[in-house]
């Protein structure tokens, strides 16, 4: 079965066309990081013109490097949300054209279930499993015990991890995204601030992550203020200790209690090698794995994963009344 998947939730525009929900034949991906880099962060308006200006190159690249003819694809597997509604209409616009037109059976999906689906490519699902979903929207621990079932058993209250990241790779004047940044200085760094640990010992899967960059950001300012001398390094290495040593032991709580056979990290800062580190070193009784870095952000590749997925189990698929939701759940 050829499933492809199309992803246009942020601010990159791509598609994809994968083989039983295990084979890429092609993942076309256009960023759009250079032009919001700018402008420090993604800004909405400026993210969905992109998308409109990209999309059918992607498409066309997607389907030419594949070997295929949109004649031969089975099913199209488009986000559906959550993510900025301007971005993920065009995306779902464009899908539900190529449905039409071909006549192929389009379904919607949880941009977090294609996280979650990345893994899938290299390894197997197999259940009961756990996932630590890591993005720049998300944080959370999801427990399935088969596919496409996801019990959402603890998440963040306040700032996801990547959105943490980035805001503190502003501060300390790393361009956008700063995420992969402070990875790359922590490596050079030293925990040298001993920084909070947010609810590390509450014994539930919750996070927080804002008190904790907001104890950075304070940190950093009376540095400053104070000229004394610091190195951006120790403030990333700290940084990064503390949020990983959070999710390193909520996962190892939460795979222990829920007794899974594989935990699975996804998200955008599933590419944190800090992260891939700790989470090797210290859960050792369950296996751990982790998308291939091309799949840790957003691309259409793991839509098309979950689409199968979804497919398999529902046995349906929508029909061209759907839309775009902003804040679609996880079902
Ligand atoms: O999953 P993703 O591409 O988009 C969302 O669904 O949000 O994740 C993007 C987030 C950004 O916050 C980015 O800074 C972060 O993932 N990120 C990282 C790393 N690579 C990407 N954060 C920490 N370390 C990294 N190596
Ligand atoms: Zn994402």
């Amino acid at each position: 079965m050829i499933v492809m998947g199309v992803e246009s939730s942020c601010d990159e525009t791509s598609v994809a066309l994968v083989k039983d929900g295990k084979t890429v034949l092609s993942n076309a991906v256009l960023s759009q990081i250079d032009i919001h880099r700018e402008y420090g962060g993604v800004v909405p308006e400026i993210a969905s013109r992109e998308h409109v200006k990209g999309i059918s190159l992607v498409f066309d690249q997607a389907v030419k490097r594949a070997g295929i003819a949109f004649s031969d694809i089975d099913l199209i597997a488009v986000t559906a949300g959550p993510g900025l509604i301007g971005s993920l209409l065009i995306g779902v616009a464009a899908a539900k054209v190529i449905a039409m037109n071909f006549d192929i059976p389009i379904i919607g999906i949880h941009h977090i279930a294609g996280h979650i689906y990345a893994n899938n490519i290299e390894h197997d699902l197999e259940f009961p499993c756990l996932a630590l979903v890591v993005s720049g929207g998300h944080t959370q621990l999801i427990v399935m015990k088969g596919h496409y079932d996801f019990q959402i058993i603890g998440e963040t209250a306040d700032d996801a991890v990547g959105e943490a990241y980035d805001k503190i790779a502003r501060v300390l004047g790393l361009p956008y995204p700063g995420g992969p940044l402070v990875d790359k200085k922590a490596a050079l760094g030293k925990d040298l601030y001993k920084l909070p640990r947010p609810l590390i010992d509450s014994g539930d899967f919750q996070f927080s992550f804002s008190g904790l960059k907001s104890h950075v950001i304070n940190l950093h300012h009376n540095m400053v203020q104070r000229q004394e001398p610091f190195a951006v390094e120790d403030i990333c290495a700290s940084f990064q200790e503390a949020v990983t040593d959070v999710l390193v032991k909520k996962t190892k709580e939460a795979a222990h209690r829920y007794a899974v056979k594989q935990v699975i990290v996804a998200g955008g800062v599933a590419a944190n090698k800090g992260l891939r580190a700790k989470m090797t070193r210290e859960i050792t009784d369950v296996p751990v794995y982790f998308p291939g870095m091309a799949y840790c952000t957003d691309n259409a590749a793991m839509i098309a994963v979950a689409g199968y997925f979804k497919f398999q189990k529902t046995g349906k698929a929508d029909d061209y009344a759907i839309n775009g939701d902003s804040r679609l759940e996880l079902k």
